[in-house]
């Protein structure tokens, strides 16, 4: 255990410039502790970010050690400027200038060949690296107090929801890590759109805020991984089996994905809730606004209108921890729409459920219970 010194930047929101003289003296505090190897918690307008030198192997390691992550899966590296990026990419695209121009700072992350100066133990072993400019004001001042190139996955344990406040950072990494630097909620709360530019055409890795046809409209055609179009696929036509079992962004009771029409949506999961809560399940639904008042359960959460998916988006994984918090044992939501930040919040969901779903239109279920339910 180590002890964790939490500060508060209250006047973060996203758009202020201005620290107090107490502020800026808690910032130059966390760039000391990076710069001498330690770990420092801070906020993005993603998601809270777990902080350690990107430069340094051993902050690395640490950061793969307060998360419980495995090391081959490798961390993004936040700059804070533009010039900074020459000395960890060996090579700048033009498709990568592009995209800079458009977007950052911002929650997009761009996969490139790496230099020398990045160590492995940053990139898991690849030759390429992640890198962001986070448009965050206390992210930015973190990095260039830091040293200029932080290394930051989520704040979170491996296999949790990423953090949105300090105090989920809290829950997770107290005594494991130096700092933590509270800022409030955040503002989108989906991690950043990543991109690979070492490909032709470039590839989204990750869905985000930063959605595909807003990355077209800057480089042309792009194409979407495998992987985040089986979230497609998942909801209104053929189920396509998942390809591996794993759950990310995960709560710790068992989440079913519903999609239909939304009145039979309503009453399939109520039926299914009854009959959980006959069995002693606490049972918790997911469900917009409009369609509230309509749910039978223990534990009902609103993610907010259906029409506004940037509420969804900054609600969901919040949301996903307080089902733990208050002791949910099965959980059932809402399906929403897969277009524009749709697909980011879909990916994050199906992922959470271990894409267990149930799809009324097609009348099955796919998932990793398949055969084990009647
Ligand atoms: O919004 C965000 O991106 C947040 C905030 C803190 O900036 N960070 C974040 O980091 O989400 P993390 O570590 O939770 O997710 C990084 C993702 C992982 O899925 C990792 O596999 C992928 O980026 N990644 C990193 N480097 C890569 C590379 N060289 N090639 C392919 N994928 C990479
Ligand atoms: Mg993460």
């Amino acid at each position: 255990m180590i002890q964790t010194e939490r500060i508060v930047i209250a006047s973060a929101g996203n758009d202020f410039v201005n620290f107090t003289e107490r502020e800026q003296e808690g910032l130059r505090r966390a760039g000391e502790i990076l710069k001498a190897g330690g770990l420092v918690a801070f906020p993005t307008e993603t998601v809270y970010g777990l902080g350690g030198d990107a430069l340094n192997p051993d902050s690395s390691r640490k950061i793969y050690a307060a998360k419980g992550r495995p090391s081959d899966n490798p961390l993004i590296v936040h700059i804070a400027d533009w010039g900074d990026l020459s000395r960890i990419v060996s090579r700048i695209p033009k498709a990568a200038e592009r995209l800079a121009e458009a977007f950052w700072p911002g929650p997009l992350t761009m996969i490139l060949q790496k230099s020398d100066a990045v160590p492995m133990e940053t990139t898991g072993g690849l030759d390429t690296v992640a890198v962001r400019m986070p448009s965050h004001p206390v992210a930015l001042a973190v990095i260039r107090e830091g040293g200029g190139f932080v290394a930051a996955p989520s704040a979170n344990t491996s296999g949790k929801p990423s953090p949105t406040l300090a105090a989920h950072v809290a829950e997770d990494m107290d005594g494991r890590i130096d700092m933590i630097i509270d800022g409030g909620a955040l503002g989108i709360g989906l991690e950043s759109t990543i991109v690979d530019l070492t490909v032709s055409p470039p590839r989204i890795l990750r869905p985000g805020y930063i959605t595909r046809e807003m990355l077209e409209q800057v480089l042309g055609d792009v194409e979407a991984d495998a992987t985040i179009l089986q979230s497609q696929a998942e909801c209104g036509q053929a189920p396509k089996a998942p390809g591996m079992k794993y759950r990310h962004y995960a709560p710790a009771g068992e989440l079913t994905v519903v999609c239909g029409e939304p009145e039979a949506v309503v009453e399939y999961i109520n039926r299914r809730a009854d009959e959980d809560r006959k069995g002693g399940h606490l049972v918790g639904v997911i469900g917009t606004e409009e369609m509230l008042d309509r749910y039978r359960a223990d534990v009902i959460k609103s993610v907010g209108s259906r029409t506004e998916e940037d509420v969804i988006a900054a609600r969901l994984y919040a949301i996903l921890r307080e089902f733990d918090a208050e002791g949910a044992t099965k959980i059932y939501s809402e399906a929403f729409s897969v277009e524009g930040l749709g697909q980011a919040i879909m990916n994050r969901l199906l992922k959470a459920a271990g894409h267990r779903v149930i799809d009324l239109q097609v009348q099955q279920e796919v998932g990793e219970n398949d055969s084990n339910r009647k």
